[in-house]
């Protein structure tokens, strides 16, 4: 069997080997061929002397072909520290071509090639360095997360691809069945109720490394088909999930890239993340806090402001230290029409410079002092400011200090800050549906099932582990009460029969002996984007998926023969 071509050094020198890989280079210096050699440890060096039988072959090499060859390692003449097998080259006696190279749709060596021809060629894509590397570390991720399951004594357990529709959240993908005529399955957005039913079959402690489809809105951290670490565990409470999870991560770090994350990890209840950070994933790797203002500016008569607080509204600012002078007009020309892309009306500014100035100054002498000493004002500060609805101005400015801190480099990322978002909402208004929906989904239990009537104020027992400004894990304590259930059901809109045509397995399940019971669920290609150092969740996905969910390499999705649509008894429109 092949061995990695790195493994080789200075000790082998003198050893005849054969050698595998493909031709990442070749340089003719002055009749010398010189050959990168590269296998997926890396790149060694061969040498091809003109007095060597296969020195034409040699000499017409095409870039990317497989070679094998025999030859002769030996200490170089120059070392190139840049490489693990830098002190030594092979010297070429046979040199077979395995499989030659045409044309290359683009040069592997020059990375300036557009995305779209890199993901046509995606297994050619895949030969540069960083994409294996992050292959190679999404696969040890999976590696270290099985080692530390396997010992907590959770068991491993696949769970249906082919499953019934159910409106879990997003929307489905939907598989016709030929057997059964004018009937779909869905393909599981999650394996949360089959992980629930193995709970009620006595499992206590399950894991499943799950591939989820979705079909929805893509972003740069958003695929239609993704990987979680699923897990999920009877007779326990919050903590000990969360304390689990902990321990995986920690492991994970440690295993992957050798850090030592502190723990406990943070916890902010949803209600003071948005507050704070105007998110439920709060990047917390620098400060600039959202600060309540409003308080002070009832005592100014800046009638716009006056206005936003009669109607019960907020004003928020954010303080931006030392950069006062780093902003021009035009600049916050620049924010107030990005603060307007999430609703915000406006963007005020002021400017500290032992005195106010900005597009409210005046309206503020009468509040200087507070603002100095509330804020901490210092000399060349910068404070945004936002009025209007709490939801607007919270999210606003809570992507507007993203982008302040982008732009100005304030994030320090060589940190990883991990925190736990508790106590989310129990429901959330959909303006798309005109309804109530969950906020995690109809299986988690509420805080208080009393209070489940007061769809706005009403809490669930669901968390979300955040890391660096990235939701990585979300999960719940979940309902064993058929009781709770019914009720949940009921206060999302679903009659008990809507309810029971789609879930009743599970509620009648909740019936014969469930036990109490909780988990969670983390996005691997989030935590593996984070551990590479990537924003691009297609850069830890062998063969991902556009924007617009085609695999542009294989053309998926593709129409289909009118025969297999006759087959399935479906008519396109
Ligand atoms: P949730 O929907 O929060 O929870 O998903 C868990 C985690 O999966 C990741 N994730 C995604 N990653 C890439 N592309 C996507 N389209 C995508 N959608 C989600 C996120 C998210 O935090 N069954 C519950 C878990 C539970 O309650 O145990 C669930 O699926 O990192």
């Amino acid at each position: 069997m092949k061995v990695n071509n790195t493994n080789y050094n200075i000790n082998n020198a003198g050893e005849t080997v054969t050698l595998h890989g493909w031709v990442s280079k070749t340089r003719n210096l002055g009749g010398l061929i010189f050959i990168d050699l590269r296998d997926r440890s890396g790149i060694i060096q061969l040498v091809v002397v003109p007095e060597c039988s296969d020195y034409e072959k040699a000499s017409n090499l095409k870039n990317e072909s497989v070679i094998e060859v025999l030859g002769t390692i030996q200490k170089r003449k120059q070392i190139n520290k840049n490489l693990k097998t830098g002190e030594i080259d092979v010297l070429i006696d046979k040199l077979t071509i395995l499989n030659e190279a045409s044309d290359l749709p683009f040069d592997l060596n020059n990375t300036t090639a557009l995305e779209d021809t890199r993901l046509k060629y995606r297994y050619l894509d895949l030969r540069h360095d960083d994409l294996k590397n992050n292959i190679i570390i999404k696969h040890k991720i999976m590696q270290s997360a099985r080692e530390y399951l396997n010992n907590e004594e959770f068991i491993e357990i696949e769970t249906p691809i082919l499953c019934k529709s159910t409106p879990e959240g997003a929307r489905e993908y939907l598989v016709p069945s030929r057997v059964n005529k004018g009937s779909f399955y869905a393909l599981p957005q999650s394996p949360q109720i089959f992980k629930q039913l193995l709970m009620m079959s006595g499992f206590e402690k399950y894991y499943q490394i799950a591939r989820c489809f979705r079909d929805e809105d893509l972003r740069a951290d958003r695929q239609p088909e993704f990987t979680q670490i699923d897990l999920e565990m009877s007779f326990i409470s919050e903590d000990d999930v969360m304390n689990l999870t902990e321990g995986l991560l920690c492991k994970i770090f440690k295993d992957v890239k050798n850090i030592d994350i502190p723990r406990p990890f943070v916890r902010l209840s949803y209600e003071e993340a948005i507050d704070r950070f105007g998110s439920d994933k709060p990047d917390t790797r620098f400060d600039m806090e959202i600060k309540d203002i409003t308080r002070l500016f009832k005592n100014t008569d800046f009638s716009v402001f006056k206005n936003v607080i009669e109607n019960n509204g907020i004003i928020n600012t954010i303080v931006v230290k030392d950069a006062a002078d780093k902003y021009s007009r035009k600049d916050i020309d620049k924010l107030t029409d990005f603060v307007k892309t999430y609703k915000a009306n406006a963007l005020a500014f002021l400017k500290y410079d032992g005195e106010f100035t900005g597009s409210i100054a005046k309206f503020v002498s009468s509040i200087e002092d507070d603002l100095l000493n509330n804020l901490k004002i210092e000399k060349n500060d910068l404070l945004l400011i936002i009025a209007g609805n709490k939801k607007i101005v919270k999210n606003a400015l809570g992507f507007l200090r993203l982008k302040v801190a982008r732009d100005l480099e304030l994030i320090d990322f060589n940190k990883y800050n991990f925190l736990w978002v508790t106590d989310f909402p129990m429901f959330e208004y959909s303006e798309e549906e005109k309804r109530y929906i969950a906020c995690h989904h109809p299986f988690t239990h509420p805080k208080d099932p009393d209070k489940l009537n007061d769809k706005e104020n009403a809490l669930a027992r669901a968390y979300d582990i955040v890391l660096n400004g990235y939701e990585v894990g979300g999960g719940s304590i979940r309902i064993h009460s058929p009781k709770v259930q019914k009720q949940v059901f009921e206060a999302l809109g679903f009659t008990l029969e809507e309810a029971m045509e789609k879930f009743g397995f599970l509620i009648k399940a909740l019936t014969l002996g469930a036990p109490p019971h909780g988990g969670l669920a983390l996005g691997l290609e989030r935590l593996t984007m984070i551990l590479c150092g990537t924003e691009n969740i297609r850069d830890v996905i062998a063969f991902p998926k556009t924007t617009s969910a085609s695999c542009l390499m294989s053309d998926a999705p593709n129409e289909v023969d009118p025969k297999q649509l006759d087959e399935l008894h479906i008519k396109l429109k």
